[in-house]
């Protein structure tokens, strides 16, 4: 990789990357074009030292421990899931914020000691219900969670609630937080150690639109 080559900072589609864009704008890195209503997946920026690329949460951290992005954003939830491995996360950007939480069907009793549960957080899932003495029989979706427990598939699900408006629109309530979920600033250690002037400065500039400490 050569001094020259711009860095190359992963971000989130979706709410993360709605959140993300203005950050980087007061951080004068503007995108040529707007990522939500293109279909490049790689874009140039006003700042020629950095290009964005636009991944979906769960390849943000597979890009970044690779090496084949240098940073990236992506919430705290996908790092609890698939782990931290190969990379450091440096900075908690405070948006996109919203909880991991399990959720059933409103008024649904305890689950005895085995339960199913549907998610695509199936470590997280396992993890949080062995830490209850529950063993999960975990039943892993891609998306739309909420409909597991109306269809009898589960009977609890562990998912991101925001403003609850999807939980309630299915009948389910929230129940645990298992944790609260914010966008982080993720960089890959090798290029740290390989190229830490430009990634220093990425991340102060982070630090510096968004008050957090490095
Ligand atoms: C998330 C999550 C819920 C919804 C919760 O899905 O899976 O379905 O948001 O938000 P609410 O509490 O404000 O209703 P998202 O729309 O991000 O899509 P995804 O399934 O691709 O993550």
């Amino acid at each position: 990789m050569s001094e020259q080559a711009p860095v190359t900072l992963a971000l989130t589609r979706g709410r993360i990357l709605d959140d993300c864009l203005p950050l980087l704008a007061r951080a004068g890195v503007v995108p040529e074009e707007h990522p939500a209503k293109s279909r490049k997946l790689v874009f140039r920026t006003s700042d020629p030292g950095i290009r964005l690329l636009v991944l979906r949460g769960s390849d943000v951290p597979v890009y970044v421990r690779h090496g084949a992005a240098d940073a990236g954003v992506v919430g705290r939830d996908v790092l609890m899931e698939a782990g931290s491995d190969g990379l450091y996360e440096l900075l908690d950007l405070g948006i996109a914020r919203c909880r991991l939480m399990t959720a059933g069907l409103a008024g649904s009793p305890e689950p005895g000691p085995r339960a199913r549960v549907a998610t695509k957080f199936v470590n997280i899932a396992r993890r949080f219900y062995a830490s209850k003495g529950i063993q999960a029989d975990i039943i892993e979706l891609s998306g739309a969670m909420e409909l597991a427990p109306v269809l009898g598939l589960a009977e609890r699900i562990v998912d991101i609630v925001d403003t609850g408006n999807t939980l309630r629109a299915n009948g389910l309530e929230a129940l645990e937080t298992i944790a609260e979920v914010s966008a982080r600033l993720i960089v890959n250690k090798a290029a740290m150690k390989l190229r830490p002037e430009p990634l220093k400065a990425l991340v102060a500039r982070f630090a510096a639109v968004t008050g957090s400490a490095p």
